[in-house]
């Protein structure tokens, strides 16, 4: 079983490529702390859930920040999808982790994995997982520039010989983007927004430039009016959507210049040829790799699979263990 426990999405896996992605989110009983629901049944109860229950997102900035959550997620989600195999025990258990994390925060992840008592288990980077499953021959010293979105943190890494020659990680990813949405109608029009509804704005009319081939038609939006308390609505455009999210594109933009400018010169070459390959939730944002095209002046290889990239990449890898050794840790 591969696990990707992403900070919005978690996505286990097996090595036939049959997977299941559920949200990063748990309702507790807030006397015991014992599990009402996991996934999409606990995303939906977000915002919504009574004084009894607590509706947690384990995962901050990619990493997890509560460690008892993070573990009983894991737990029902595997109960829950590979009942079987839960009960019987799995072989290799692998996960996903960021580049840039501590020797803390690697911890964490394997404690919570211990759960599953695997005879082997093994960490690897999400995004020469990501690289994997977007097909890269990463085993080649031909340098490839990745860059994942996801919602919790950005990595944009050179890779060559199954190795991270040099990277870039800014906690700065979708969740950023629904952040601005919500500061933006607290401070132009007094409204409160949900998370979810941020985040819906987002998908729907949401874009990183004002000149979009295929705009979207505008979305109304409903709030609470922060003087009244009473709810009200206001229309959202996707030019009005790229002012809201500008800044946050920017340091993304800004993040990616500045890996291309430490990449090795050796490898400068390469990337000049190979171009960029996005990934990651964050990077399906309406008009991102036009704009990134525009700044790097490189071509940018959007994946069709955002979502599942780095769980495509440790099916490949347990397919073939031998050949993916080098990019597997304990
Ligand atoms: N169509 C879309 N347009 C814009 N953003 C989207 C779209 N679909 C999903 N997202 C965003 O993608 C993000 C989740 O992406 P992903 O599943 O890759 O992250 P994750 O792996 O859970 O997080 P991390 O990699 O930071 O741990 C969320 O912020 C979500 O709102
Ligand atoms: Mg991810």
């Amino acid at each position: 079983m591969a696990i990707d426990l992403g900070n919005n999405n978690t996505v286990l896996t097996d090595q036939h490529y049959r997977s299941v992605s559920q949200p990063s989110f748990i309702a507790l009983h807030k006397a015991n702390r014992s599990v009402k629901a996991v996934g999409s049944e606990a995303y939906e109860m977000l915002g919504k859930a009574n004084e009894h229950l607590k509706v947690v997102k384990p995962l901050k900035g990619g990493v997890i920040v509560d460690f008892d959550a993070a573990n009983s997620l894991l737990k029902s989600l595997v109960h829950q999808w590979y009942p079987s195999s839960f009960f019987r025990g799995f072989d290799h258990v692998i996960a996903g982790i960021p580049f840039d994390t501590t020797e803390v925060e690697r911890r964490a992840l394997r404690d919570a994995l211990e759960q599953f008592n695997a005879p082997r288990t093994f960490l690897l980077f999400e995004p020469l997982a990501a690289a994997i499953g977007l097909g890269l021959h990463i085993q080649e010293p031909d340098g490839k520039f990745l860059v994942d979105i996801g919602g919790g943190i950005t990595e944009i890494v050179v890779i060559s010989l199954s190795g991270i020659v040099s990277h870039q990680s800014i906690k700065v990813a979708g969740d950023t983007f629904d952040e601005d949405i919500q500061d933006y109608f607290k401070k132009n029009y007094n409204m409160s927004l949900g998370s979810k509804v941020a985040e819906q704005l987002k998908i729907k009319v949401g874009s990183a430039v004002t000149a979009l081939q295929e705009a979207p038609p505008p979305l109304e939006v409903v709030g609470k009016d922060l003087m009244t308390g009473l709810p009200v609505s206001r229309c959202i455009d996707h030019v009005e959507m790229a002012g809201i999210v500008n800044s946050t594109v920017s340091k993304i933009e800004q993040a990616i210049l500045l890996a291309l400018e430490e990449c090795p010169p050796e490898l400068a070459g390469d990337i000049y040829g190979n171009g960029i390959y996005l990934t990651g939730g964050g990077s399906l944002l309406r008009g991102l790799r036009q704009r990134l095209e525009a700044s790097t002046k490189l071509p940018v290889h959007h994946d069709t699979h955002a979502l599942l990239s780095v769980s495509k990449g440790m099916a490949t890898v347990m397919q073939k263990p031998s050949a993916f050794r080098p990019v597997l840790f304990q």
